[in-house]
């Protein structure tokens, strides 16, 4: 029986479910794939820390030297997630002649280019499996199944907490701080939940999907980033009834003249396939040019789901598969800025309700292009204030944003800031 010998570095949800995979797969790996897996050397930070029952103890160390150094480590799997110290000891373990699998996303959304390039010149491999998606083969499925395709979107349901908190809000009667302190407790949320309801962890993971399937840098930096904290009950309530759910997509699209890449949360047609997805699970819609339309879903966070793609990579390289990116496009596209993009909008206004209220808004939003779809005004008492939802045909985010900051300037009827959502339809 052949044994791969695996140095862990970090034991927290993923390191820990990772370690208990390992041990409740061994006949299965050994029968089917003829092989061992051992971890010989976990790297923690605080080694007083209570663990979990089973766990063997003598493997633990804070050295990260210990398991670099070792030559009889095989393979090294990085699940301490962020910047630093994981790139330094990748760094440190690609320069050493050994293959590194890891889950971290934001890693390779911010600095991911050094990485690869490294790995590049040292002639060693960067397995990734587990960076997007949990538990589902998206990263496989774009490198392989999806090889012969031009990919020209993706639009994708990647955070899994997020995803969690807005159904419940929708269908769970839940307020926002309730699904969060859920979604924690069920080991989905990042250690910095602001991470997941600030859109940064889509963010990631999406520059990690459009580096693989644009085959081009994608400048972190450059992702348009807005999450979910200014989602209200009440925007949920509206979208519903014009025919709409409220999910936080992660978008990209490659057009001719450059790549779009946001973050948002986003007005979905009740009956579109992402509007189906649904609490913690996550879903990534491509569009290939050969194959069309493909749906991947399924669990997107947790640590049984995000341990199985780790040890799919662990499976991977013990055949001998490599993982290289593809070579870059000719030239490459510039990514667009926000300003530039051509969406649909929802738009709530918070307004005094007063003779002309309706029609000051719609002229400045005429005036600046923006032609109105549909709208609602409950009924109130005249000289309340009451929310008026407008959506929009296809218009500039500029023109649109122009149009808002004029209106909300109009203080002696506009009570509070005007929201507004993009519509993907
Ligand atoms: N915090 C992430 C999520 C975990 O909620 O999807 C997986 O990356």
């Amino acid at each position: 029986m052949r044994s791969i010998h695996v140095g862990l570095l970090g034991l927290g949800q993923i390191g820990s479910g990772l370690y208990k995979l390992i041990s409740r797969k061994s006949s299965f790996c050994e029968r089917r794939y003829g092989v061992r897996f051992e971890i010989s050397k976990i790297l923690v930070k605080n080694l007083k820390k209570k663990r979990f029952p089973g766990l063997n103890s003598r493997l633990i160390t804070s050295d990260a030297n210990q398991i670099l150094d070792d030559p009889s480590i095989d393979v090294i799997v990085e699940l301490i997630g962020g910047i630093l110290p994981a790139k330094k000891l990748i760094i440190e373990a690609l320069r050493k002649g050994k293959d590194v699998i890891t889950a971290n996303k934001a890693l390779l959304a911010e600095e991911g280019e050094e990485i690869f390039t490294l790995a590049r010149k040292l002639d060693r491999q960067v397995f990734f499996e587990a960076s997007v998606g949990g538990g589902i083969p998206v990263i496989k499925t774009l490198r392989e199944g999806l090889s012969a395709n031009r990919i020209d979107s993706i639009l994708g349901i990647v955070n899994g907490t997020c995803n969690y908190i807005l159904t419940q809000m929708s269908h769970g009667g839940m307020d926002f701080d309730a699904a969060l302190r859920q979604a924690q407790e069920k080991g989905f949320a990042e250690a910095d939940p602001s991470f997941d309801i600030d859109g940064i962890d889509s963010a990631h993971k999406m520059a990690v999907l459009a580096r693989l399937a644009f085959e081009q840098p994608i400048p972190f930096r450059e992702v348009y980033c807005e999450g979910i904290r200014h989602i209200a009950e009440q925007d949920i309530t509206f979208a519903k009834d014009f025919g709409y759910c409220i999910k936080l997509l992660a978008i990209a699209k490659r057009e001719k003249d450059g790549i779009e890449a946001r973050i948002q949360p986003t007005l979905v047609p009740k009956d579109h396939i992402l509007a189906k997805v649904d609490g913690s699970f996550n879903a990534i819609l491509f569009d290939g040019d050969e194959v069309g339309e493909i749906l991947l879903y399924g669990k997107g966070a947790g640590p049984e789901p995000t341990a199985s793609a780790v040890m799919s990579d662990l499976i991977d390289w013990s055949k001998g598969i490599e993982s290289k990116l593809p070579a870059d496009g000719e030239k490459p596209l510039k990514i667009k800025s926000i300003s530039t993009i051509l969406s649909r909008y929802y738009l709530r206004f918070s307004v005094l309700d007063q003779p002309g209220a309706l029609s000051k808004i719609a002229g400045v939003l005429g005036k600046h292009n923006v032609s109105i779809s549909d709208v609602i005004q409950t009924e109130r008492k005249s000289g309340t204030v009451v929310p008026l939802i407008l959506l929009t045909h296809h218009v500039h985010e500029k023109d649109i944003r122009e149009a808002i900051r004029i209106i909300d300037g109009m203080k002696t009827m506009i009570r509070a800031k005007s929201r507004l959502i993009r519509i993907e339809a």
